[in-house]
């Protein structure tokens, strides 16, 4: 096992169940620490690990909050009574009226994010890398972001008593913006895209300004990846620990999708759930698909793109995860597909009145997604599906301002409320 590490972080760490570090790509292995590049071959890494003392009721009995997972997660023992936003155990709610107006016979369910403490499936990762971050001397907690990263990021450092340097592009929604910036911390608004920085965040890594900085989605990547799987999980518990044979999720990065298949694929391995086959399905806006064209073309490798689409949230043009959310689609046999704005503005209205459940822009991707994949003929309508919602329409009320607002405005008159609903004045019962 080679050493990328400061010798001098190799003594504190505490990564629980985790192991070492693999290249994804040459499979070579470190030891655990802030690397994030394989020294051979600069393949992104990702946590590996020796389970132990995994069973059903143990995690069960474990806390409400994702936590539950410790054993599955790098993180100590004792990372959960450390300061922090105890996101997860989010609702999985069975909807069977927008099942119904998609025209679809088996059961469907939404995993619904938004009810997370910064109200996107972001507070799991951050809490992961939090983790990290502590155990390997970081003090100061950043993050390069298309917004619900920046949110989740400022809300866990205030928390968590630490400073918060977040960096995002400048045309992001008010609703993100503002609620980053209440937290205390830093926030730098940058003229460019996401992928600028991103480019941004990996060259000041290399500054002595940002020594004792954990970027938690660049230096702590490996970590904080790890907490997507805890989405997966869950759905699994949810549904009596077994797997549902469908689910579609949003892709920016990718690293939602290969995660939650990586879960999946672990809880087979530990016999936690039966193993039973799953399709997984990848969703995307049309104004920034590099994935779903990938799919199309049949390529491995994606072709970075210029994004230009409402879903902010969803908009980075060069994927990191873009291969790998690829192989796991492909080897489950689902697809990746992508929808016009439009489309997402009428998926987050769907969601909103069959169910009751207001999304941001990624939930409209996803549950349009579900939609064109069922008239394309590429999910099976009869089979159990999970969409998953990411984070809360509140955040992105810009999406669908323009499409929505109230059914009429009056004076405060009995009147005038029964002449706005349209009924005449003598024959209007309640
Ligand atoms: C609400 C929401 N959903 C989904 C995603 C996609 O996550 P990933 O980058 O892991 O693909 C993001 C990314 O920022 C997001 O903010």
């Amino acid at each position: 096992m080679t050493s990328v590490v400061d010798p001098d972080l190799r003594l504190a760490p505490d990564f629980g169940p985790a192991s070492h570090l693999t290249c994804r790509e040459c499979s070579a292995t470190f030891e655990l620490g802030a690397a994030y590049a394989c020294a051979e071959c600069f393949g992104p890494l990702e946590v590996s690990y020796r389970f132990t003392d995994v069973s059903r009721a143990r995690i069960e009995a474990g806390p409400p909050s994702l936590w539950r997972y410790s054993c599955l997660l790098p993180v100590a023992s004792y990372a959960a009574d450390e300061p922090n936003l105890h996101p997860g155990l989010t609702r999985l709610v069975r909807a069977d009226s927008l099942a119904r107006a998609l025209g679809m016979t088996g059961t469907l369910w939404v995993k619904d994010e938004s009810a997370n403490p910064t109200h996107s499936f972001k507070d799991r990762v951050v809490a992961v890398a939090q983790s990290a971050a502590r155990r390997l001397g970081l003090t100061t907690l950043s993050c390069a972001s298309t917004g619900n990263l920046a949110h989740a990021v400022a809300a866990a450092a205030a928390r968590g008593g630490q400073r918060s340097v977040v960096v995002i592009p400048a045309d992001l929604e008010a609703g993100k913006v503002v609620a980053t910036a209440s937290y205390g911390g830093q926030l730098l608004a940058v003229e460019g895209t996401y992928d600028d920085v991103n480019r941004l965040c990996s060259e000041l890594i290399g500054d002595p300004l940002t020594d004792d900085w954990g970027f938690v989605n660049v230096n702590l990547r490996p970590y904080y990846a790890e907490g997507s799987k805890t989405l997966g999980y869950e759905i699994a518990e949810q549904l009596g620990w077994r797997l549902p044979s469908q689910v579609v999720i949003p892709v920016a990065s990718g690293a939602l999708l290969t995660k939650v298949d990586k879960g999946w694929r672990e809880l087979v391995e530990l016999g936690l759930v039966a193993d039973s086959p799953y399709r997984v399905f990848g969703a995307q806006a049309s104004g920034c698909s590099p994935v779903a064209q990938a799919f199309d073309a049949g390529a491995d490798v994606v072709r970075p793109v210029r994004p230009d689409t409402i879903a902010k949230s969803l908009a980075i043009g060069n994927p990191a995860d873009g291969p790998y959310a690829l192989d796991a689609v492909r080897r489950t046999g689902g697809a990746v597909a992508a929808v016009s704005d439009e489309e997402i503005v009428e998926g987050i209205r769907l969601l909103a009145e069959t169910e009751g459940i207001f999304a941001e822009t990624a939930g409209g991707v996803t549950v349009a997604t579900l939609r064109r994949l069922i008239a394309d003929g590429r999910l099976d309508p009869a089979a159990e599906t999970v969409v998953c919602n990411t984070g809360d329409g509140l955040k992105t009320l810009e999406a669908v301002s323009p499409a929505v607002g109230p059914t009429a405005t009056i004076r405060p008159q009995v009147a005038e409320v029964v002449a706005a609903l349209g009924r005449a004045q003598s024959g209007g019962t309640a």
